[in-house]
Parts: structure tokens; C-alpha cells; sequence
């Protein structure tokens, strides 16, 4: 091997190292998706190669009907990915680079040089379907072809390296299909996972709401009132996301009490009053130490304290109250304000606007609401009656 492969050599192995080491760190459900993936890993891997590099990779994933392909041409120049073509559905069939990938078995790349074939170029490019040679929009002089193995198989084919395609370039090939297969299959699995979760946590909010006969739409709206509040309050996007998903369990302390006290018509007694005002602790104990369940345990622990220190479980004020909690506030409130309850009829968005601005005889917006977010509330008070006109329900609470 010369000295210059050698270099090469070990300078690919090195990107490939890095790439795994930044993708294992950076795998967040939310933020990973596999066509980012790709790009990153043709930078890393491919870039800075000089002369070595393909012109383009053609990507492509069998669909879940198993009857077509996906993918995408991503053009390069110097490994940066400076071009990247519509997504191209495609029959698997119909791409002869494709099934050669496809029909070799997962350790072996096919490295194909138009010098060698013997057939005129156009006749070459009948390698690949009409929708990709478009997209590369040069003729193909040669190809790799790579199978990506995994859960949701699929090709890797880079195109058009300086003069011929080598087995070295192969090898340096095989090693990227490799390690987007097991990525995607992680990430796969981890969306399930993500999933599962999600779906775990609604149930558990709404099977807290069907004890007060609620249809569940007041933690859907209760979800996105928070969203929308956090996210025009300039709050950072991991921070709006957590809320608006963790504010529907705000709640959820209400499933250890009674329905003789959460439906009761009429007032409370003292001891009944005691036991609604646990609610938030109850909360709190129920979400446990989970730190994917952090935010919600705030909000849970803090959706009734008051900027003035007047709320309750710990009458906490001011910035000591979690920033979650004091969001949720103003979005559980209002959607109070707007619902029917067994005491009261529902209010129109003006009247519940004119309660936020001047009072009633249980809410006193300056003493108890963050005066940033209050104002931010008057900023969006459309996006607010829009959002409980979309998602209205009829909901009969004590709250
Ligand atoms: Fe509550
Ligand atoms: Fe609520």
C-alpha cells in the first residue's frame, strides 16, 4: 500500500470513528432523522479526500409495502454535499445498481468501471433509472454499489470517482452502509420506544380527566396553550417541546381522590378542601424520579403556586416557582375560564380576557401570574381562542 493510501486510509477510519462516537451522542428521538445522518456522514467520510472522492451517492430505502424504494441523489463536491435531488420512488426492479446490491450478500460491494464493460456510455447508464441519471445530470463512468442491511434494507451507490473506482473505495464504502444499517435500526427502535412512551403518558393524563368527565380535549388544548405561550415568550425549543408535552399531566395528582369529591355538586368541606389542595404533591409523588418525567414533576408540583406567594402546596413566589409551572398557570386557567364546570357555566374568549386583565373573585392576574408571561398571554390571546375553538369539547369539572 503507498504511502498516500495509507494516509487516506487511516484519515477515513478516523471520520468513521468520529461519526459514530458524534452520532451515538447526538441520537435524540427528536432531533435525529436519517436523511441529516446521511449528509453528516458523507461530509465526514467522504469529504476532504481530494482527489478520491465520488461525485454523488444515491441513497435509497425499501418502503414498508416492500414493493418500492425511496431515495435521494445527494451531489458533491470536495465530500460537501452541494446539491441533493426531489426524494425518487421507484421500483426496485427497474435500477439495475440497485439489484445488484441487493442480490449480494451484505459483506461484498459491486465496483463496476464503464472502461471495462465494453458497452457505449449511453448504454451504461441503463445501470440506473431514468429518475437518477437526471439527477445526477452528468453521464455515469463508474459506481459502487453497496446493500445497506438491517430492518429497513436498502442501497448505498456512489457514483462518478476520478478515474476508476477502486476496491479501496469500496471498502471505505462498505464501512459507511454499515454504520448508517445499524443507525437507522437504533433509531427505529427508538422512535418505537419514544412512541410507547408518548403514548403511556397520554393515557395516564387522560385516564385522570375521565374522572371528571372531561373528554380529554382540555390536556390536549391545556398542551398547546403552554406550547404556544412558551414558545412566544422566547423560550429555547427543547424547553417549548418538553412543556407543551409534559403540561397535560398537570393533573394527574387527581386520580387519588375520590370522584365523590372531584364531581361533588356544591361546597366543599374542610376536609374535602384539603384533599383537593394535595393534588399537586400527589402529582409529584406519582411521576416519580424519572428524568424524562422532570418538566411534568414541575408543573405537577407547581401549577397552583401564585407569583405573590399567595398559591399553593408551598406558596412559593416569584422566579422560585418553576418557569414550567408558571406557564402551565395561565394555560390551565384560561382553559378553566373557557370550559363549562358543574358550578358554572363556560365563558366567552372576551369575558375570560377581561378576568385576565382585571380579576374576579378568585384570580388576581397581577399577584398571580409571571408578569412576562402575562403580557406575552395578551400578545397571543388570538392563538389562545383559536386553539380552544379547534379543539372545544364539553367538559364538566371541579377546575
Ligand atoms: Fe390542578
Ligand atoms: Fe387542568
Amino acid at each position: 500500500m503507498s504511502l498516500e493510501l495509507c494516509e487516506m486510509s487511516l484519515q477515513q477510519i478516523q471520520s468513521l470513528l468520529r461519526l459514530t462516537d458524534d452520532t451515538l451522542q447526538n441520537i435524540c428521538c427528536r432531533r435525529f432523522t436519517t436523511e441529516e445522518l446521511f449528509v453528516d456522514a458523507l461530509r465526514k467520510v467522504l469529504g476532504g479526500l481530494g482527489r478520491r472522492g465520488p461525485a454523488g451517492i444515491f441513497t435509497v430505502f425499501r418502503r414498508e409495502d416492500g414493493t418500492t424504494c425511496c431515495g435521494r441523489v445527494f451531489q458533491l463536491r470536495q465530500g460537501e454535499v452541494v446539491e441533493r435531488s426531489d426524494e425518487i420512488v421507484m421500483d426496485p426492479s427497474s435500477s439495475y445498481a440497485v439489484n445488484l446490491a441487493e442480490t449480494q450478500n451484505q459483506a461484498e460491494t459491486v465496483i463496476s468501471n464503464w472502461a471495462d464493460s465494453g458497452e457505449s456510455i449511453d448504454d451504461y447508464q441503463a445501470n440506473f433509472s431514468p429518475a437518477v441519471t437526471a439527477a445526477v445530470g452528468a453521464p455515469i463512468k463508474n459506481f459502487i454499489t453497496c446493500r445497506i442491511s438491517g430492518e429497513r434494507p436498502g442501497s448505498l451507490i456512489a457514483f462518478n470517482y476520478p478515474g476508476r473506482a477502486t476496491s479501496y473505495d469500496g471498502d471505505v464504502l462498505h464501512g459507511l452502509a454499515v454504520l448508517i444499517g445499524s443507525v437507522v435500526a437504533l433509531s427505529e427502535k427508538m422512535r418505537e420506544t419514544e412512541n410507547a412512551f408518548q403514548y403511556t403518558i397520554e393515557a395516564l393524563a387522560r385516564a385522570c380527566e375521565a374522572a371528571e368527565e372531561g373528554t380529554g380535549k382540555h390536556i390536549s388544548r391545556v398542551n398547546r396553550y403552554a406550547g404556544a405561550l412558551a414558545a412566544n415568550a422566547g423560550f429555547a425549543s427543547d424547553f417549548v417541546q418538553a412543556v407543551s408535552f409534559s403540561a397535560q399531566m398537570h393533573d394527574v395528582g387527581k386520580i387519588k381522590i375520590p370522584n365523590s369529591v372531584l364531581l361533588k355538586q356544591g361546597p366543599l368541606d374542610r376536609a374535602e378542601n384539603e384533599m383537593i389542595l394535595m393534588h399537586p404533591v400527589y402529582g409529584e409523588k406519582i411521576l416519580g424520579n424519572s428524568p424524562r418525567l422532570e418538566v411534568a414533576r414541575e408543573i405537577a408540583i407547581s401549577h397552583h403556586e401564585n407569583w405573590d406567594g399567595s398559591g399553593y402546596p408551598y406558596n412559593l413566589r416569584g422566579d422560585t416557582i418553576p418557569v414550567a409551572g408558571r406557564v402551565v398557570k395561565i394555560a390551565d386557567v384560561y382553559d378553566a375560564l373557557r370550559s363549562r364546570r358543574s358550578y358554572k357555566e363556560s365563558l366567552s374568549h372576551r369575558d375570560a380576557l377581561e378576568i385576565f386583565r382585571n380579576g374576579d373573585e378568585r384570580i388576581d392576574p397581577q399577584n398571580h401570574f409571571d408578569p412576562m408571561l402575562l403580557k406575552t398571554f395578551f400578545d397571543i390571546e388570538h392563538i389562545f381562542e383559536k386553539i380552544y375553538d379547534s379543539l372545544a369539547g364539553e367538559e364538566v369539572g371541579t377546575e
